[in-house]
């Protein structure tokens, strides 16, 4: 079928079909992933809580991000692949932001690039878009904000806040951005902003009218311990399930009945007594 394009994600809204990502870090995930319907993976930095064990997403470094993007590009060759650009990567400098945003397509094949923006990051979209990299505004809750902000809590709830929401999204279409990602926002807002823009709206928590949806694949899997965010859904109880399966492997280990003949390799015939052992 070959690889998804974003021509195929433009079709996609402009038919009203919807956009199925998921959130990924590691080969064999993106391996699980492509053999099902969704188009699009997004390598997020969310690794460094999920894979890493940091309490936030700020320890993600370029190196870590593409290293885990190109695995995935490895265990999903078809699907539309996006990076997580990661906190320090793109605010230092425009220069800086080009370079390590063409990282991604050239080390790791990723097809583009997501940045967390406000208003201050206009002239990064349009200098990252121009260089020829496309680029996905990434608006809403902004995780790489917690040190400012304290807590991560849900966006334009009011319409003061709904209208810097739909007015960021417009200046970020009009920078060049590619692709919207509305992270943990009022559905009402992500609804209007999907509307006025023809570029495609993936919503992390954002709500049903997006022109697709996003969540991580350990909450998909039910790998992710604690309560789920309002907005997460778990497909499976995998987390339990590996549990009871590595304590089935280390009681048969310490009971020896692991490993059994079955999982054990033998001499050749007469080998043994040639040997005098
Ligand atoms: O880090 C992450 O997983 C994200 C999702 C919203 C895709 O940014
Ligand atoms: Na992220």
């Amino acid at each position: 079928n070959g690889r998804i394009t974003i021509s195929d994600l433009l079709q996609a809204k402009r038919d009203g079909r919807a956009i199925a990502a998921v959130s990924c870090y590691d080969y064999t995930t993106a391996r699980q992933v492509s053999q099902t319907g969704a188009e699009m993976i997004i390598v997020g930095d969310s690794a460094a809580q999920l894979m890493f064990g940091f309490d936030s997403t700020l320890p993600a470094t370029m190196d870590i991000m593409v290293a885990l993007t190109a695995a995935v590009r490895r265990g999903a060759p078809n699907v539309y692949l996006v990076a997580d650009m990661p906190f320090l990567s793109y605010q230092v400098a425009v220069g800086e932001a080009i370079r390590n945003a063409g990282r991604f397509l050239v080390e790791a094949a990723a097809q583009m690039v997501k940045i967390e923006v406000s208003g201050a990051h206009l002239d990064t979209i349009r200098a990252v878009s121009d260089a020829g990299i496309a680029v996905m505004a990434h608006i809403g809750i902004r995780p790489q904000r917690i040190s400012t902000v304290g807590r991560l809590r849900a966006e334009g709830t009011t319409a003061e806040i709904a209208m810097q929401l739909i007015d960021l999204a417009d200046q970020m279409v009009r920078a060049g951005a590619g692709a919207l990602l509305i992270e943990g926002a009022a559905s009402e807002v992500s609804q209007i902003i999907t509307e006025r823009t023809e570029v495609p709206v993936i919503s992390c928590g954002s709500g049903a009218a997006c022109d697709g949806q996003v969540l991580v694949a350990p909450d998909i899997l039910g790998l992710t311990e604690g309560k789920l965010p309002k907005f997460s859904k778990a497909y499976d109880d995998l987390g339990p399930r590996s549990v009871e399966s590595f304590r089935r492997y280390a009681d048969e280990v310490k009971t020896r009945r692991f490993p059994d003949d079955e999982h054990s390799y033998h001499m050749k015939p007469g080998e043994l007594q040639r040997l005098g052992a």
